[in-house]
């Protein structure tokens, strides 16, 4: 029996980094998995190294009609959804200076509206069975990072938003439950780039180094199976860092 086993999850952004290892953890333990993302040769891909519990659909995020087809599809195929996480996001350079309007935009139309959007469409889905939704907002929602101006903006939105939908389903009596979880530096191909040149061997998370800021997809894929699993049922609204400690050492 797996730890979220008959569950019907819907993963954004399951082509790659976290978002796949998601699938492919949350499916080895028991989970029927949705998987979706604007790479859809990336999707189905893992969709087939899953198998017959996995559907993999077109999806980009920012948009509500994408939003209606997938949830209708999930219903269509699986008949429920249990857990949704939004973990699909876009990331990007640039301090309060050299950061225009048009990229600011783009970055809240996608991390911030398709998050909105993905709640919205999820409580409705779940507000009659209870079920779990897992944002993936990052400590940049937390502490100041001067080069990422417009991401932590849009990542401080997802923490209000988390809190706010945790508050409302609590009060109409839902049982679904809001989490946001605050990762710093993960290994996967959105922060490749930022590293060009390094080898991740050699990256200290994977040396054992105790001041590692980068962690390993695993690393948050094990906690995203816990809040969605019913181990979880008394964690709600909250703000779950996973940063190796980064934050304590800075206050
Ligand atoms: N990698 C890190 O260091 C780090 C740190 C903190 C938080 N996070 C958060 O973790 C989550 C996963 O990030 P990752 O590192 O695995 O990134 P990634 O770039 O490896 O994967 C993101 C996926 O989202 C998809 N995507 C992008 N725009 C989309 C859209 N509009 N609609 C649907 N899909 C879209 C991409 O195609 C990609 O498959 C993100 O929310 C990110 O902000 C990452």
């Amino acid at each position: 029996m797996g730890r979220v086993e008959g569950k019907v999850v819907l993963i954004t952004g399951a082509a790659s980094g976290v978002g796949k290892e998601n699938a492919l953890l949350l499916a080895r333990e028991g989970a029927r998995v949705v998987l979706t993302d604007v790479n859809v040769a990336g999707v189905q891909a893992v969709a087939e190294e899953i198998g017959a519990s996995a559907l993999a659909l077109q999806h980009d995020i920012s948009s509500e009609d994408d939003w209606k087809n997938v949830l209708a599809a999930t219903l269509k195929k699986f008949g429920r959804l249990d857990v949704l996480v939004n973990n699909a996001a876009i990331l990007a350079f640039g301090t309060i200076e050299d950061t225009s309007l048009e990229a600011w935009q783009k970055m809240q139309r996608i991390n911030a509206d398709g998050y909105f959007l993905g709640c919205k469409y999820a409580v409705s889905a779940m507000k009659d069975r209870g079920g779990a939704i897992i944002n993936m907002a990052s400590l940049a929602a937390i502490s100041g990072m001067p080069s990422f101006c417009a991401y932590s903006a849009s990542k401080g939105a997802v923490t209000a938003l988390t809190r706010s939908v945790a508050a409302h389903c609590k009060q109409r009596g839902y049982k679904v439950r809001c989490n946001s979880l605050h990762p710093d530096g993960i290994l996967t191909p959105m922060v490749a780039n930022l590293m060009a040149g390094v080898d991740p061997s050699t990256v200290g998370e994977i040396k054992g180094d105790p001041m590692a800021r980068m962690c390993l997809p695993q690393d948050i894929a094990n906690l995203v199976l816990f809040l969605a699993s019913d181990e979880s049922r008394f964690i709600n609204g909250s703000e779950l860092r996973i940063d190796n400690g980064q934050l304590a050492l800075d206050v």
